[in-house]
């Protein structure tokens, strides 16, 4: 499996009367881990929902530009949403499993897009629960309700469910700020490990985990992207007077 790269072009997103992203290029690479930094609301999450479409859901939005994912413009006309979804997952910052079982949230997905062999779906449901390190907790207890799961466990069902429609592009937001350090490092090294097999796009505020798992950095500010490259340039000899502050922690 091989991720796929996203390449933005001059994308403006307005909410209402609020310019909330200003012209942003940038190419993200595959097989990466690309972290998108900056202080609370300056429009993190709304880039990250501009590469699913998950931002035609906001009122009075307005965007303009392209976001091409291998090569498709993924606003042109004739693009099925459903299907990108299917192929861009995104993973939220606070764990939101489905109201039915372990093994069912899992299956969920694989069965809406036709998968109806139930020895199909419990490979998928073991694989992708090995995937991320939940197999030998669950495995018992697959029909239990996912909500009976600690949250560290949910986070990582939700990456699981994410994996099983096997997606080329993983958008992660701020998905272990609700988690407790073990799970929260769980949920690191999974990514670091996944990122072979896709394109990962990773948001958070926590410039400490940036430097960890990021290969490449893009810094926004005020809905500017200021600052984009390779992780190393970035937090050690940043270009932008503004991006050296905001690594020293003058902001932020
Ligand atoms: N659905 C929305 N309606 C109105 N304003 C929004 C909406 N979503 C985000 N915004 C505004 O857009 C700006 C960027 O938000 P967001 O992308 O969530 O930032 P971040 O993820 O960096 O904290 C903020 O000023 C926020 O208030
Ligand atoms: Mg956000």
């Amino acid at each position: 499996m091989a991720g796929k790269p996203i390449t933005i072009s001059h994308l403006n997103v307005r909410i209402g009367d609020r310019n909330i992203l200003k012209d942003i290029s940038v190419s993200i690479p595959p097989n990466k881990i690309t972290a998108i930094i900056g202080p609370s609301g300056c429009g993190k999450s709304t880039m990250l929902k501009c590469m699913n479409r998950m931002i035609d859901l906001v009122e009075e939005i307005d965007i303009e530009g392209d976001v091409h994912i291998d090569g498709e413009n993924i606003y042109g006309s004739g693009i099925d949403v459903s299907l990108l979804r299917k192929k861009v997952g995104m993973i939220a910052q606070t764990p939101n499993p489905l109201p039915m079982s372990i093994y069912d949230n899992i299956a969920y997905g694989p069965r809406i897009h036709g998968q109806r062999k139930r020895t199909d779906l419990d490979e998928i449901v073991e694989r992708c629960l090995n995937t991320v390190g939940l197999w030998s907790e669950v495995k018992e207890r697959l029909e239990d309700p996912a909500a009976k799961l600690s949250i560290g466990q949910q986070q990582r069902l939700c990456l699981a469910r994410a994996l099983a429609v096997q997606p080329e592009v993983l958008l992660c937001d701020e998905v272990t700020s609700s988690l407790d350090p073990v799970s929260a490092k769980h949920i690191e090294t999974e990514l670091s490990s996944l990122k072979n097999d896709y394109t990962i796009v990773f948001v958070t505020h926590i410039l400490r985990q940036a430097k960890r798992l990021a290969d490449y950095v893009i810094f926004l500010y005020l809905g500017e992207l200021v600052e984009y490259g390779p992780a190393n340039e970035v937090f050690f000899h940043p270009k932008d007077p503004r991006t050296a502050a905001y690594i020293e922690g003058v902001f932020g």
